[in-house]
């Protein structure tokens, strides 16, 4: 019982968010570089500039990464630092960046896994029209394509897309995040239809080429939804729930996306909603969206709790739990949301994120105390757990972040590493829950 002998224990970064080098070695703009320019979008005017100087320091942070004991990395290629106008133009300097660093990992006995777009779109292509383009599919096929060519000799396990319901809901439909587009019902749709293609366009292009037999999977979130109580009712509204949307929540669900990858159709709602907005889709693009994937990547934090009319939303209370992203506290997500997606898309789960964010500081020993990163993660993994023994196939764990980084619009202050960075410095520190972290690993969560 507990967790299976293979589990896959890791930590996640991505590229904007950790790198800096924004302008080095060639590399191109993409969407976030620019973004953060804007007045008034992040509170102290920050960006990913510097970030955390992985670009220079990544020697350092994947011997840190050893002393994690983790397993597995999982991080993000800057499409723009290999591609600077997105397509056409490699920059060689970039895809070394990336091929030192994975030879780093494997020279530590730390297996890479690459997640071919985590949000800092090319900001040439945008300029294009960035997702509303019908050829924004083949960009990501080419830009796929170099870097298999390049990289698929050592690594085997591929993301190709993180969190669709955020870059496009927060992008392209609430327009709070760059490149800042309230787009229409149909201009929703389209979006929708183009990055799917471009997932299906760069698995096959991963499977046909890749020198080492791929894993491959993407990397959704999306709203899960926990039961009131323990009836059966209320676990099959919280079922139900997790799949369903209206409008104004279309791009934030999960079935919308995971629907046609693994059922290979949009959910009947998506046709309700987008109505003739969907009389693009080409029957062969249906079959070409659901190409075989390997796993179910799932970045999950809390459950998310239904709006009402007046004071607090379902699944919340007065004085509630919460991080201080303002993300209530709900462990059981952990359950019931690994469990819903295997019974629906029956694929082994991968958690691609977990975490939680603090603001950690370095104490009077110099050390940094993080109990309740070790609470949360503990409450976390002790869910997992009970759906692994309860029959859900849950393939690993990878815990948001490895290291405290750029946070987007909320720029550094919330921190979410396992490793504390000074960013005066560049100096890390492990913190507590790192060393914690270490033991579960070593243990395979016997521990927890
Ligand atoms: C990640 C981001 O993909 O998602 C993190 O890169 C972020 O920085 C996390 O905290 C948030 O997930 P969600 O699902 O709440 O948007």
């Amino acid at each position: 019982m507990g967790f299976p002998k293979d589990f896959m224990w890791g930590a996640a970064s991505a590229a904007y968010q950790i790198e800096g080098a924004y302008r080095e070695d060639g590399k191109g703009p993409g969407i976030w570089d620019v973004a953060v320019g804007k007045p008034g979008l992040i509170p102290f005017g920050e960006t990913g500039n510097v970030a955390c100087d992985h670009y220079h320091r990544f020697r350092e942070d994947v011997a840190m990464m050893k002393e994690m004991g983790l397993k597995y990395y999982r991080f993000s290629i800057s499409w723009p630092r290999v591609m600077p106008n997105g397509v056409g133009e490699i920059n060689q300097k970039g895809f070394e960046f990336y091929t030192n660093l994975i030879d780093e990992l494997i020279a530590k006995g730390i297996e890479p896994m690459v997640t071919l777009f985590h949000w800092n779109f090319p900001y040439a292509l945008q300029k294009k029209g960035g997702w509303f383009n019908d050829a924004s599919p083949d960009w990501f096929a080419e830009y796929t394509k170099q870097v298999v060519d390049r990289l698929s000799d050592r690594v085997k396990y591929w993301i190709t897309i993180n969190e669709p319901q955020v870059f496009l809901g927060s992008g392209y439909g609430r327009g709070n995040f760059p490149p800042f587009i309230t787009g229409s019902l149909t201009e929703q749709f389209l979006l929708v239809h183009h990055v799917l293609l471009a997932h299906a366009k760069a698995v096959q292009i991963i499977r046909n080429h890749a020198k080492v037999t791929p894993i491959i999977g993407m990397a959704p979130t999306g709203p899960c939804f926990v039961p009131e109580d323990d009836s059966e009712e209320a676990l099959e509204r919280a079922r139900q729930e997790s799949f369903d949307f209206d409008k104004d929540f279309a791009l934030f669900s999960n079935s919308l996306y995971a629907d046609p990858v693994f059922l290979g159709d949009y959910p009947d709602r998506a046709y309700e909603i987008f109505e003739e907005a969907t009389n693009i889709i080409k029957p062969a693009e249906l079959s070409l969206i659901s190409q075989p994937l390997d796993f179910y990547g799932a970045n999950i934090y809390y459950s998310l709790a239904k709006p009402v009319e007046a004071g607090y939303p379902a699944n919340c209370y007065q004085g509630n739990p919460k991080t201080p992203m303002g993300w209530p506290i709900v462990p059981e997500v952990m359950y019931y949301a690994p469990k819903f997606l295997y019974e629906r898309y029956k694929k082994p789960i991968l958690i691609t994120e977990n975490g939680i964010a603090g603001f950690d500081f370095v104490h009077m020993d110099g050390k940094v105390h993080d109990p309740y990163r070790i609470d949360y993660t503990r409450r976390y993994l002790l869910q997992l757990k009970k759906a692994a023994e309860e029959g859900v196939e849950v393939a690993g764990y990878m815990h948001w972040s490895v290291m405290d980084n750029f946070e987007w619009l909320q720029g550094y202050d919330k921190r979410f590493g396992l490793a504390y960075v000074d960013y005066q410095t560049g100096r890390r520190i492990l913190k507590d829950s790192a060393y914690w972290y270490k033991e579960v690993i070593e243990r395979n969560g016997e521990n927890l």
